[in-house]
């Protein structure tokens, strides 16, 4: 059959040329069927079509009929009647029917269903970026700390983080990925002040001492990672050493040789040791700034903030009124400066802003952090918006995230009541996925190495899923025993399916059998193609609701249709060579798209298992 190029319903319509996709099928449907309605006096809106749930019925569905009938005052059915009427001219359709009170179920001609799923696959991006206006956006995400190993809150930050960017790279837009060290507060007074009552020997502690300072670190990243809750512990029993942190603080951020020196240490050591847990996890940032890096952007800000009437003295302190009329609550100021001259978390993200404005002029910047922190989130939006910190039409918005929790459905703990550390985390995830994997029988067929490189990669698979596949905003149980099954809504499921369509093709080219043009001989193979060419709105779906749950679905209902497909349907032993053909074709697909939403949910797809 001839492929339906430059389809147009009476006459003007929208435009396919040779194999590039410029909307989606439900958007060309939607296109055609509104024309339908404005064909017969109504307006073209009420042609927008959805997937139908209910697959015997029609492989969409379209209900404008009863809303038209409402505005116009006319009987529903007759409207749908005579929408089909319009449709049935052109041929692009195999079934039209009318169900209960005006619904409008509908089924595609092999032609049309084949031709767009031909064009699709052509395409890199499966015709998601067609709609989509490009942007510069900066993704906030990470976010560790100095001296403190990373912990479950970073997990979801750095996961939900690293799927958006890549999310955003998919569609085209141009992505900056800083992760946002925190490295410029108290935390780091306390911190110096700790090391110097252990080791007051120390050449840091001397004023008069400027360098050059030892070049080895004083301290390990273990010994760093005990240090802070200690001094932090210490400061809440013992007044003077928080005030002595807090001079030290004030000292570090106005340039003290030698508490630059300590803390340039820390920070080294710490980056280094967060970078593996971000390698681990797959992270990838195109910039590894800190809080400390707005320190040249903070005294100009502070001067203008002051300057332009924006900035005010309460309390000693230098805040931005942020509080607005329609507020259920008031909304406490954003204080840049304590009375100690100290400057803060707020202080730093204001000025965070204005270094972006500044380097990048973004049009959007996206903070994804814990939902526990939107008052300062909101605090600091309003003040960079009334000090024009930032181009006014550049987007802010902080993607939060619920809690992850223990079986008790409270926050997850050590079982001494401590704070989870990411890698023991993940460590515990691949030792989980080695039991899976090995009861699944993988031992005997593969040696260590590779054993342990499925394990692994099943292990984050099931961490990865198991958080991207929930609501952002809701907390959810961390249950490694559940995250990596082979069965149900998990990552080790997904990948497996993938993997076995690869080793399919994989045989397929042993056997050397080819791919062939599509065709369609069996509806699972229809329900595996609408399911397929309906990637452009989870796409669409996830971005604008920074949701990747989304695509954990899409991806679990093409793994689904693509098991009833290859249930009912034979694709090696199939003996019809071009059917056998198309099936090949139509799992190479299948795994391409597959593989590329993994990619984005940030799970990696062993060559076999
Ligand atoms: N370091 C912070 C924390 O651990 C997260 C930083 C988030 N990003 C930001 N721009 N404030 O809570």
């Amino acid at each position: 059959p001839d492929k339906i190029k430059g389809t147009s319903i009476q006459g003007k319509n929208f435009k396919r040329s040779g194999s590039f996709v410029t909307t989606s099928l439900l958007n060309q449907l939607s296109q055609i069927v509104g024309q339908a309605f404005s064909t017969i006096g109504i307006d073209a809106s009420f042609g927008r079509t959805s997937l139908s749930q209910r697959r015997e019925l029609g492989q969409f569905q379209c209900n404008g009929a009863l809303g038209a009938a409402k505005q116009v005052g006319r009987n529903p059915r007759e409207i749908a009647e005579q929408v089909i009427v319009e449709l049935e001219k052109s041929g692009l359709f195999s079934e039209l029917s009318i169900a209960g009170p005006g619904f409008i179920n509908i089924r595609l001609s092999d032609d049309f269903l084949l031709g767009h799923i031909s064009d699709l696959a052509e395409e890199a991006h499966f015709g998601c970026r067609s709609a989509h206006q490009s942007q510069k956006v900066i993704l906030d995400y990470g976010g560790p700390n100095v001296a403190k190993a990373m912990h479950v809150g970073h997990l979801r930050a750095t996961i939900i983080g690293e799927s958006l960017r890549r999310l955003r790279e998919f569609i085209g837009d141009e992505v900056i990925s800083d992760v946002h060290f925190g490295d410029w507060g108290l935390p780091m007074g306390l911190l110096i002040k700790e090391i110097e009552r252990a080791q007051p020997e120390l050449p840091y502690f001397n004023v008069d001492f400027t360098g050059p300072f030892p070049e080895m670190s004083p301290v390990t990243v273990e010994e760093l990672q005990e240090l802070y809750p200690a001094a932090s512990a210490r400061s809440k029993e013992d007044p003077a050493f928080l005030e002595e942190a807090r001079i030290a603080t004030f000292e570090l951020q106005k340039g003290r040789a030698g508490y630059r020196a300590l803390w340039q240490h820390m920070r080294d050591i710490s980056i280094a040791e967060t970078r593996t847990d971000f390698d681990l996890l797959g992270a990838q940032f195109t910039e590894w700034n800190g809080e400390a890096d707005t320190n040249d952007y903070i005294p100009r800000m502070m001067v203008r903030l002051k300057e332009e009437g924006y900035s005010e003295v309460s309390e000693g302190a230098v805040v931005v009124e942020v509080a607005e009329d329609g507020d259920k609550k008031k909304m406490p100021p954003l204080i840049l400066e304590k009375s100690d001259g100290a400057v803060m978390y707020g202080t730093t993200d204001l000025a965070t802003i204005e270094m972006r404005q500044d380097q990048h002029n973004p049009d959007t910047i996206l903070y994804v952090v814990d939902a526990r922190q939107s008052l300062h989130f909101e605090q600091v939006f309003r003040a960079a918006r009334k000090c024009h910190s930032i181009r006014p039409d550049c987007h802010l918005e902080h993607i939060g995230f619920g809690t992850v929790n223990g079986k008790d459905g409270k926050p997850l703990k050590t079982r001494d009541g401590g704070v989870v550390r990411l890698r023991s985390l993940i460590e515990d995830a691949i030792e989980e996925a080695r039991k899976t994997v090995t009861e699944s029988g993988m031992s005997e067929r593969f040696d260590t190495a590779e054993l342990g490189d499925i394990a692994t990669k099943v292990g984050i698979a099931a961490i990865k899923y198991a958080d991207l596949s929930n609501q952002r905003m809701s907390n959810y149980v961390f249950d490694l025993e559940r995250f990596t099954k082979f069965e149900g809504r998990t990552g080790p499921y997904q990948m497996y399916a993938a993997v076995r369509i690869k080793s399919m093709l994989r045989k397929a080219k042993e056997q050397g059998l080819n791919e062939g043009r599509l065709i369609a001989t069996h509806d699972t193979e229809r329900n595996l193609i609408l399911a397929l060419s309906s990637l452009p709105e989870a796409v669409k779906g996830a971005t604008e609701k920074n949701a990747p749950n989304i695509l954990c679905d899409h991806v679990y209902s093409l793994s689904q249709e693509f098991n009833a497909f290859y249930h009912e349907c034979q694709v090696l032993g199939e003996p019809d060579e071009a059917i056998r053909a198309s099936r090949l074709r139509l799992c190479a697909i299948t795994l391409r798209q597959m593989e590329q939403v993994l990619y984005i949910l940030g799970i990696d797809v062993p060559e076999r298992m």
